[in-house]
């Protein structure tokens, strides 16, 4: 498979598409990105490395970290996570708080807001500095000492977290957050604010095309058990009530931010980074969905 011929075909046709979606702006900070920006690259286990467009470019990864931060937790409780967090999509959006109530502060799965922050609680619970030891393990899984947050990005979404806060709340009333309210929503906001390029998220997430090791030296993030784990959540999870869609037209496991980045993982193959700022209805890139798309029925590969 021609990989770099794919992508900058592919990239051609939908990069005068008429896009469609809307820039975040519940986060004022989000709001200031380019949205004409489009970048894509790939990395695949064979060591093949491409980009196209604005696939150097750092932008928020945002939901996309919640991936980060549940291998993380994985790593550290094990399967204990999921007496904290569930495993079923949700069929509601990523910051929705109607389930919590029924559910009694047990989120869905770890990639709605209400699962990520959970996810927090227990990193925070199990880390000695969560915020330095978060980025330090980000770090270390992609061998690149560049990885950080963005201040600006984390301090403009923690004056307008309300529903963020909210959800915090809820589920500590359920008794279901042991930490402060406020560190566990400190270390949220940090974690989504985190910053990469599509080069930098396709290196990274690589090893989850490759049973949880690290391509370059074999290396093992999570066991092989863990990361086919990851790889379903992300697959029936990980764009939230457009799970489905995504499943249905892309076909791989994959994880969106309201940045406008969505990751994707061909287990075996390769991971690819999308990057069009511009959402549609659901919070996913609506340029990066259509690429992604049209890229996998291209490819005539599938997980299916
Ligand atoms: O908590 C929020 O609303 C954002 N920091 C992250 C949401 C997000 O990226 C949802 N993904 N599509």
């Amino acid at each position: 498979m021609n990989f770099e011929y794919l992508i900058r075909d592919v990239y051609q046709k939908i990069k005068n598409i008429e896009d469609k979606g809307e820039i975040a702006s519940y986060i004022p900070e989000l709001s200031k990105v380019d949205p004409k920006s489009f970048g894509v690259h790939i990395s695949t286990i064979n060591q093949v490395n491409c980009g196209i467009g604005n696939y150097n470019e750092k932008f928020s990864i945002q939901s996309i970290a919640k991936v980060l931060a549940l291998i993380l937790a994985y790593r550290l409780v094990g399967d204990e996570i999921w007496d904290r967090v569930g495993v079923e999509p949700s069929g509601t959006a990523f910051n929705s708080l109607v389930q919590l109530e029924a559910d009694k502060g047990i989120p869905r799965n770890p990639f709605l807001n209400a699962g990520a922050i959970v996810v927090s609680d227990i990193l925070i619970s199990n880390l000695r500095n969560p915020k330095e030891d978060f980025i330090d393990f980000v770090r270390s899984i992609s061998n690149n000492t560049s990885l950080g947050y963005s201040n600006r990005i984390a301090q403009s979404e923690k004056e307008v977290g309300y529903r963020n806060i909210a959800l915090c709340n809820f589920i500590k009333s359920f008794g279901q957050i042991q930490n402060k309210p406020s560190d566990v929503l400190d270390f949220y906001f940090d974690l989504c604010s985190l910053e990469m390029s599509c080069k930098e998220l396709s290196e990274l997430f690589l090893f989850l095309a490759n049973n949880g090791l690290r391509v370059e030296n074999n290396e093992a993030i999570l066991s092989e058990s863990q990361s086919k784990r990851v790889n379903a959540l992300m697959q029936t999870c990980g764009f939230y009530d457009e799970s489905g869609e995504f499943a249905f037209k892309v076909g791989l496991p994959g994880k969106s931010g309201v940045g406008g980045g969505i990751i994707a993982i061909h287990p075996d193959q390769y991971a690819i980074a999308v990057w069009s700022p511009k959402l549609n209805k659901k919070g996913n890139s609506h340029k990066g969905m259509i690429f992604l798309e049209e890229f996998t029925t291209r490819s005539e590969l599938s997980i299916f």
